[in-house]
């Protein structure tokens, strides 16, 4: 679909990072601009930010695994444009505590804004695309929805946003109705999602600690997320995207040669073998002396 001038864009996550160059890309392209976060600061910053391009913008505050409050979104922004064209499923966070031995409220968090926060995200949107004339929805996924690599819970929900995008894409196809659907699948991005427990709910309790291993792995996950690739550089395959209605959006081919690796071992019904080299990250079997040293440091101290 065009972008530009009378085109509305909605943005969840908006306040940073990923979501925050998609809310400038659209601006620049001309449409105004709906930002959408559950960080108040960010999301202000986020605003003036993005209304320096001159066009019309709406900031609200919203946390996206609260149904009532995407409703809310979604019949405001129509209520202030008149119409919606495209709205970008991105807010996201990844997980804190062990998903087998902490609190289950680890994952209620991490499936609570990646899961079902797309899911009210299209629920919500989608007669309003379909009333505007034709709309386009973009749904932030990742690689880890193609290769669970990283954690349960965050392998969980983004798998599960790449399965309703791809059953959203076709049922859209199948009963012709004019809103095309993209799947943004990046690696590591430079972000602020290494420190997504900022937004940790006061509602689920005590932030749930991590153990010795994430300890590890979220250092050299930082360091590969630091040199990762410009949000803005994604925004702008995700914009191309829209404009050219193409559904996958997967900026680091690296990642994907890992993923088809293991499609090829489950072709020939072979058990699961990470790589031992993993893009960003050091190889595999030092990652493992590491937390091994660690773990047993930890024990000594213990015993001491
Ligand atoms: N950075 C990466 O390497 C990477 C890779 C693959 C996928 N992603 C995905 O990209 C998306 C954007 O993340 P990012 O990397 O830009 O991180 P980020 O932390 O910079 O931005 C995420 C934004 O979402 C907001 N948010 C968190 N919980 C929310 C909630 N309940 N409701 C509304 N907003 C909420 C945060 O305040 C923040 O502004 C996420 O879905 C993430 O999983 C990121």
């Amino acid at each position: 679909m065009e972008l530009g001038s009378g085109k509305v864009a909605v943005v969840t996550g908006a306040g940073s990072g990923i979501g925050l160059a998609l809310a400038n890309g659209f601006a620049s392209a001309g449409c105004s601009v709906v930002l959408a976060d559950v960080q108040d600061d960010a999301l202000a910053a986020a605003a003036d930010e993005v209304g320096a391009h001159g066009v019309e913008t709406l900031a609200l505050k919203v946390d996206v695994s609260k149904r009532e409050e995407v409703e809310g979104l979604a019949a405001t922004t129509v209520d202030r444009f008149g119409g919606v064209h495209v709205l970008c499923n991105n807010a996201g966070v990844v997980g804190a505590g062990d998903p087998w031995l902490g609190p289950i409220e680890g994952w209620e968090w991490v499936m609570g804004v990646n899961f079902w926060g797309v899911v009210h995200g299209i629920r919500a949107f989608l007669p309003h695309l379909v009333m505007s004339g034709g709309g386009h929805i973009v749904n932030t996924a990742s690689m880890a929805g193609l290769y669970p690599g990283l954690a349960g819970p965050y392998d969980a929900s983004k798998h599960a946003v790449v399965a309703v995008s791809e059953n959203l894409y076709n049922s859209m196809q199948a009963a012709q109705m004019p809103v095309g659907v993209s799947c943004l699948c990046p690696g590591w991005v430079k972000t602020g999602i290494v420190d997504s427990d900022r937004n940790w709910p006061a509602e689920l309790g005590e932030l749930p600690p991590r153990d010795i291993a994430q300890e590890i792995q979220i250092g050299h996950v930082r360091r590969a997320i630091d040199e990762g690739m410009q949000p803005s550089a994604v925004a702008s395959l995700v914009l191309d995207a829209v404009r050219d209605d193409r559904y996958w959006v997967i900026p680091h081919g690296d990642w994907l040669e890992i993923a088809l690796e293991r499609w090829h071992r489950v072709a020939e019904r072979q058990n699961p073998e990470p790589p031992e080299e993993f893009p960003g990250m050091p190889p595999r079997s030092e990652m493992i002396a590491q937390m091994m040293e660690a773990m047993a440091q930890a024990m000594g101290d213990g015993a001491g």
